[in-house]
């Protein structure tokens, strides 16, 4: 059995992947991914200089995100 890629989502920071994955462009073309680690951040503040790719500018420009998971009664 193949295990799920996971997926965090980092408080005010990226979604990071844990897992083997592919970055594909609008146009179908791969990105090179920037580590040989099988962990990957994707930026989602929109302020990285290096989209798709987290580079830490979310610790400065005051993104805000603190998603959690709605818990059932
Ligand atoms: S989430 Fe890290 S630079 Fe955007």
């Amino acid at each position: 059995m193949v295990e799920p890629v996971i997926i965090r989502l980092r408080d005010d920071g990226p979604l990071v992947i844990h897992g083997p994955v592919r970055v594909i462009d609008a146009e179908g073309r791969e990105f090179t991914l920037p580590t040989e680690k099988p962990l990957l951040a994707l930026c989602r503040c929109g302020q990285s200089a290096h989209k798709p790719f987290c580079d830490g500018a979310h610790k400065t420009c005051g993104f805000q995100a603190r998603e959690r998971v709605a818990l059932s009664e």
